[in-house]
């Protein structure tokens, strides 16, 4: 036994263990990120890194070149060295018709004397990188830069988790080439948090993700949720290369990196333009933002002999969507109280056709962006719409500005209640102080209503409108003293509409703590912070009186969250609210977890939003169900966002599509009986 084996007697082990979870980490993320079909649950594959990371610490000559520490960024860079590209990233030519589309095909006919097919992939708004393995080990990842030389930016690109450190098996060299995108949902998220920092915004996705590649400390690249479809194999050595473009994604795929479900093979050019269309109608359902599709002969010794200008392959073209911007003229600019009083400036704008659907109002988000995109009433602005985004003002088209336009000022009043507007020190939102301004109660009673929250339909902008304005609720606990005669009384009510929010009112009394939490609209405490807030404090009396450092130790919550929790409790009337919230009959406590078998028993479905589909080989769909709700689970009929997991059984509907497109865990009924047994 060597000397360091003798001062470790268990390095051996480790070093055997530490390559098995390396192996099972390869294997899981591809089920995860590659296949959409994971076979374990994110905490166990959560748990397998962390154990991976523990042996690494105790004995750090194990770390590899694919170690999960690396995900979480090093050292910032002074600058990027640059890399020469082995072959160049060329770009590619636009179609914008169909007859453009078809003149394409025609030149491609003449070159290779026959009629090629093709594969169609969407074309993702973000920026092209490529990535190089060695041995199955992630070498580097380069930009595009100016087609010849990139600048290597992998310690940012190993913090993508979609991208594999290590191949799924090792081959001698690879080289890959794909779209760095940021999800809309990271997107919007970002800005957000930019914006209540008082730094600009990104103007789209696609500068989002451009601008978080290109940061030179991949600490703060790590936490920008960048994502990745990878659409080219550029170099293979070691194992025979494929004969097609379809088999190169296939390749590629089963190498472990992710590439773009939605890609299709194509006979024909009639069949290119179906896809086309499909993608079109799809575009706005998706996680990320596309500007067309991609075309590609599919036939590489046809790719071969087609060639290439300087500039672009001949092989392939970016068949463009139609653009979603517009020009209208603001009409006013108005202002909008929100929940927590934040007042947020809004263009009213003559009404135009865009992406489908007629816009009038655009957000402006606040004072200084009025400002820094200098917006005035009268201006005819560039708007810009993406899928369920607000529409946003791009920018004001100076040249057509009239003499009289009028600069925007934010009021010194609230529109709703004249109460004092202030912007506080460093802040720059300006806010309602009035205590009770219908506006804020409006919109408490929205959020309180609202699907994440405690989800009671029926309780629509019109009926709160009238509950407002006719003084029946001052604060959402409130809404538990309603009487049906109260209600049946009201405009377009009657006794059956009472009836139903009634049933409503009592059902949303089932809701698990954490909706409760997040219910009260709490500033800083969204969905994910209110789940982690039930979790680890069990009850809403441990919370209310949870010290900032209590809070503060609770993993994901920072000094400002944690400050702006006590906040809310010290004030005498939230307490107040909170306890008639409890006589309400409302849920204070966080589920019991279910017999505690093991670690994470009963938790499977604990606070889990499930969606059934297909039929299920032992169980109805009612008894399904129930199960998962004895388990603290919720089920819905609809896929969306909000949604954790789809059981899919037999013959499953659109609802697996949407589930896929989505990116939700999906489940089979073996799976599900598993998760069951859990409890
Ligand atoms: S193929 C040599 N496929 O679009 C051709 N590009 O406007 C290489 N893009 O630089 C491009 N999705 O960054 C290809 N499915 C896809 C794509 C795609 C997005 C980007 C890529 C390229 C740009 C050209």
């Amino acid at each position: 036994m060597s000397a360091p084996e003798r001062r470790h007697p268990d390095r051996e082990a480790a070093a055997r263990r530490a390559e098995e979870l390396r192996r099972l980490i390869a294997y899981h993320r591809k089920r995860y990120y590659v296949d959409n079909d994971p076979e374990i649950s994110d905490a166990d594959y959560d748990a397998l890194e962390r154990e991976l990371l523990e042996l690494e610490e105790a004995f750090p000559d194990l770390r590899t070149a694919d170690s999960p520490s690396l995900r979480v960024g090093g050292q910032p860079a002074e600058q990027f060295e640059t890399y020469p590209h082995p072959t160049p990233m060329l770009s590619l030519d636009n179609a914008y018709t169909e007859a453009e589309l078809r003149a394409w095909e025609e030149r491609l006919v003449r070159l290779l004397g026959e009629r090629p097919t093709y594969v169609v992939e969407p074309k993702v708004d973000g920026l092209s990188i490529a990535v190089h393995y060695r041995e199955g080990l992630l070498e580097r990842g380069l930009t595009r830069g100016d087609g010849l030389v990139g600048e290597d930016v992998t310690p940012n690109v190993r913090t993508i988790r979609s991208i594999p450190l290590r191949l799924a098996r090792p081959v001698g060299r690879l080289e890959a080439r794909g779209e760095v995108f940021m999800p809309r949902r990271a997107f919007q998220e970002l800005n957000r948090k930019r914006l209540e920092q008082g730094q600009a915004p990104f103007a789209n996705p696609r500068n989002a993700a451009a601008g978080s590649v290109r940061l030179l400390d991949s600490r703060i690249t790590a936490e920008r949720n960048l994502d990745c479809f990878f659409y080219a194999l550029a170099a293979l050595e070691g194992e025979p290369e494929p004969a097609t473009h379809w088999e190169a994604l296939e390749r590629v795929r089963e190498l472990g990196l992710r590439t773009n479900p939605l890609a299709r093979p194509c006979a024909t050019l009639e069949d290119v333009l179906g896809v086309v269309r499909e993608l079109q109608a799809l575009r706005h359902e998706l996680d990320y933002e596309t500007d067309g599709a991609v075309v590609k002969v599919d036939r590489l010794d046809q790719q071969r002999r087609a060639g290439a200008t300087s500039k672009a392959p001949r092989w392939a073209i970016a068949f463009k969507f139609p653009a979603e911007q517009a020009t209208t003229r603001v009409r006013h600019i108005a202002v909008q109280v929100g929940r927590t009083g934040a007042l947020t400036p809004v263009a009213e704008l003559e009404p135009v056709q865009l992406g489908g659907t007629t816009v009038s109002r655009a957000t402006l988000h606040n004072e200084e962006e009025v400002r820094r995109k200098d917006v005035r009433i009268g201006d005819t602005v560039l708007i810009e719409k993406a899928g369920e985004i607000i529409p946003q003002v791009v920018k004001v088209i100076l040249s057509q500005r009239p003499p009289d336009a009028q600069a925007f000022a934010m009021p010194a009043h609230c529109p709703e209640c004249g109460a004092a507007v202030v912007r506080e020190e460093g802040e720059i939102v300006s806010r309602c102080t009035g205590a009770t301004c219908p506006a804020k109660l409006r919109e408490s009673l929205r959020h309180f209503a609202s699907r994440a929250a405690l989800d009671i339909q029926g309780l629509g902008d019109a009926l709160i409108e009238q509950l407002v304005s006719r003084r029946l609720v001052q604060d959402v606990a409130d809404l538990y003293r309603l009487d049906q005669a109260t209600l049946a009384a009201l405009e377009r009510m009657g006794p059956k509409s009472a009836a139903n929010l009634l049933a409503q009112l009592e059902a949303s009394k089932d809701q698990p703590l954490h909706r409760v939490i997040y219910a009260l609209g709490i500033r800083h405490v969204g969905e994910r912070t209110a789940r982690l807030l039930a979790h680890h404090l069990g009850s809403m009396a441990a919370l209310m009186d949870a010290p900032v450092e209590a809070l503060e130790a609770i993993p994901e919550i920072g000094p400002k969250t944690a400050r702006a929790i006590r906040t809310f409790f010290e004030q005498p009337a939230n307490r107040d609210l909170v306890r008639r919230l409890r006589e309400a009959g409302l849920r204070m406590e966080a589920a019991a977890p279910q017999a505690a078998v093991s670690g994470e028993a009963g938790s499977a479905f604990a606070g889990k939003t499930v969606v059934l589909t297909g039929t299920l080989p032992r169980h109805t769909r009612e008894q399904a169900r129930r199960m998962i709700e004895a388990r603290g689970g919720r089920v819905t009929d609809h896929v969306s966002r909000t949604t954790d997991l789809v059981v899919a059984g037999e013959q499953p509907g659109s609802k697996l599509e949407r589930a896929r497109r989505l990116g939700i865990r999906v489940v089979d009924p073996e799976e599900f009986e598993r998760m069951l047994g859990e409890a």
